[in-house]
């Protein structure tokens, strides 16, 4: 039997992680291992099934939360976006996007979105996602970039 304890700490995060493949199910287990609140959302059902087995809140759309993690393929970033319209939280993109991407996003969904682009390498994702040889945060305004340093 295996027993799994989660810790959720007192200043713990709500956080949506969007895509799971690779990179969301990494940072999914990342944040989760840091004690935060944690929901997996994709639009493949049999993707969401596998994860909610290994004890991961998941939904099929994204709610309320202070973070949304976008980690699709950057092709699908945008209609993500447009699903973030009405829910509360920091959209944080962590899709391979090409330059110019964010500030475009920013100006045609009207709101804030950060950038955190992902440096995990396939063979080795958890413990690069848990020791990160670095962090790279775009900011949309000081006070967006302070709080996703601090996550
Ligand atoms: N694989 C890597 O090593 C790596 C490293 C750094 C960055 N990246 C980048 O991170 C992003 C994700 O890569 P990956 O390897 O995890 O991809 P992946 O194909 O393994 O996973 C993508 C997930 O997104 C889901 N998805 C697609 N469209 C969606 C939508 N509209 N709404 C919700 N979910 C949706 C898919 O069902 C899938 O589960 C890409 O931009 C990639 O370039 C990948
Ligand atoms: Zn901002």
């Amino acid at each position: 039997m295996i027993i799994a304890i989660l810790l959720v700490r007192e200043d713990s995060m709500k956080i949506t992680v969007i895509g799971v493949g690779l990179v969301g199910a990494t940072t999914a287990d990342c944040f989760r291992r840091f004690g935060h609140i944690v929901s997996c959302v994709d639009v493949d059902g049999e993707r969401l099934d596998e994860l909610a087995k290994e004890g991961f809140q998941v939904s099929p759309e994204p709610e309320n939360a202070d973070f949304h993690f976008v980690c699709t393929p950057a092709a699908s970033v945008d209609e993500v976006l447009a699903r973030l319209r009405g829910v509360t939280g920091l959209p944080v993109i962590r899709s391979t996007v090409t330059p110019g991407t964010t500030k475009h996003l920013m100006e045609a969904h009207g709101t804030h979105i950060c950038c955190n682009p992902e440096f995990v390498r396939a063979a080795t994702a958890l413990q690069d996602g848990l020791n990160p040889w670095r962090v790279v945060i775009g900011e949309c305004c000081p006070t967006h970039g302070k709080l996703l340093a601090e996550l």
